[in-house]
């Protein structure tokens, strides 16, 4: 007979996490608040050249270890920069992983380029480089390596296969600020690298992102995309031509203020976050069924999400694991825990299996002129990982160990009774 207390939340049973306990992200401090208010009273609101923008971008690129900085208003916009810059042109191919939000690869169309899929290593859940090196083809300009959840990709073997092929390497950092791999941070270890600033990120800006890179003529060609096709000149002159094609990527100097204030906070959110990991880690080990998340020792995991995976062959369940995984994942949510979105199988998503790019079939008809079909189906690890994976979020400052406390009560009384929960 169970006891009231141990009864599912999912049943009517008490929460393990109570009420209102896990703080919502991001934390808004009067430092953050100042900041925009400074920006208002000295009333410069935009420009490429204003002072919160500009501190922005030298404070990051100094974060990042890289030379220059182009601060964005999106995450989607940096990595849109970076494929135009690494010098794609409509009708190459790019290299990316099937598993990750949608604009990993909506950049690569973005530019009229033909995204290529290299499927997941199942234990980091990041492009797997043996599969990369499958995909090479003549065709190939650039890759695309995704730092998914806060775990930096296998770079070294990306790099290698990028140098031996001429390719650029541009490095979806949306999720993984200030997350190392060998020591150095991510966005510096490719030639250009993209972060988000959305506000759900470890670094949040409201909307917003940042461009890397420490090559000068990318630096250059980027800014050309970021800024109406002009280019940029040392004297900070705008000569109003457009050189090329340029979008309006710029961000405000209220999102720059308030970015740089939690950039202050950086190093010790991420410190925060991973303390609380490395306890879930601790207390969810050994939970039949579970699978804490991979954190490799040359990597720094920042834990954008904390990412672990049921592991239905250990608890003995033969059926497609996807159903049982949701049914876990509504029975966590319901005790408290805080969950994130899995991401997506971006082959599997409409855009890709219908090719609707631009209409009339462009950029794959257009600019590329051979057969292609994507499917969901053809990156089985990262199926696998859709369907077993539960992000979870509020790992993030104030939450603590109350909190995680908790959060491991909902672990061990779902897993606990798994059956009742699966039935
Ligand atoms: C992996 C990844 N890439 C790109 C992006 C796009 O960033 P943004 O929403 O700032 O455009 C996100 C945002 O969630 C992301 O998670």
């Amino acid at each position: 007979m169970l006891t009231e207390q141990q009864d599912l939340a999912v049943r009517g049973g008490p929460r393990a996490v109570p009420e209102g306990q896990v703080h919502p992200w991001p934390q808004i401090e009067e430092q953050d608040k100042a900041a925009v208010l400074r920006v208002l009273d000295r009333g410069v609101l935009w420009g490429g050249g204003a002072p919160e923008v500009t501190a922005l971008q030298e404070e990051w690129a100094a974060a990042v270890g890289s030379r220059y900085c182009l601060a964005t208003n999106s995450g989607t916009a940096a990595l849109h920069m970076a494929v135009a810059a690494a010098g794609v042109e409509p009708g190459d191919e790019v290299i990316t992983t099937p598993l990750s939000w949608t604009s990993s690869a909506t950049s690569i169309l973005h530019h009229n380029a033909i995204p290529i899929f290299a499927d997941i290593d199942p234990l980091t859940f990041n492009i797997d480089p043996q599969r990369v090196a499958e995909r090479i083809s003549p065709r190939t300009r650039a890759i695309l390596p995704v730092h998914l959840y806060g775990l930096a990709a296998d770079m070294d073997p990306i790099l290698a296969l990028a140098e031996r092929h001429r390719l650029k390497v541009i490095e979806d950092c949306c999720q993984a600020h200030a997350a190392r791999y060998r020591g150095r941070t991510v966005g510096a270890l490719g030639h250009l690298g993209a972060s988000s600033f959305n506000g759900n990120k470890n670094l949040p800006g409201g909307e917003g992102g940042a461009l890397v890179t420490d090559d000068e003529h990318l630096w250059q060609e980027a800014a050309r995309v970021h800024q109406f096709g002009e280019r940029r000149r040392a004297d900070g002159d705008r000569e109003y031509n457009a050189y090329g094609m340029g979008w309006m990527y710029r961000t405000t100097e209220m999102t720059a203020a308030f970015t740089r204030s939690q950039l202050t906070r950086l190093e010790a959110v991420t410190a925060h976050i991973r303390a609380n990991a490395h306890y879930l880690n601790r207390h969810l080990r050994g939970i039949p069924g579970l699978r804490p998340p991979a954190e490799p020792p040359e990597r720094r995991h920042v834990f954008f999400r904390y990412v672990p995976q049921f592991v239905p062959e250990e608890v003995g369940l033969d059926r497609p694991p996807g159903p049982a995984t949701e049914r876990i994942r509504r029975a966590l949510q319901a005790e408290g825990v805080q969950l994130g979105r899995a991401e997506f199988v971006i082959p599997g998503m409409t855009l890709f299996t219908e090719r609707r790019g631009y209409g009339k079939g462009c950029p794959w008809t257009c600019q590329y002129g051979q057969p292609i079909a994507y499917g969901a189906e053809d990156y089985p690890q990262a199926v696998h990982a859709i369907d077993t994976i539960i992000p979870i979020r509020g790992l993030t400052p104030p939450n603590g160990e109350a909190v995680m406390a908790g959060y491991v009560r909902a672990f061990e009384k779902v897993f606990g009774q798994l059956e009742r929960v699966l039935a």
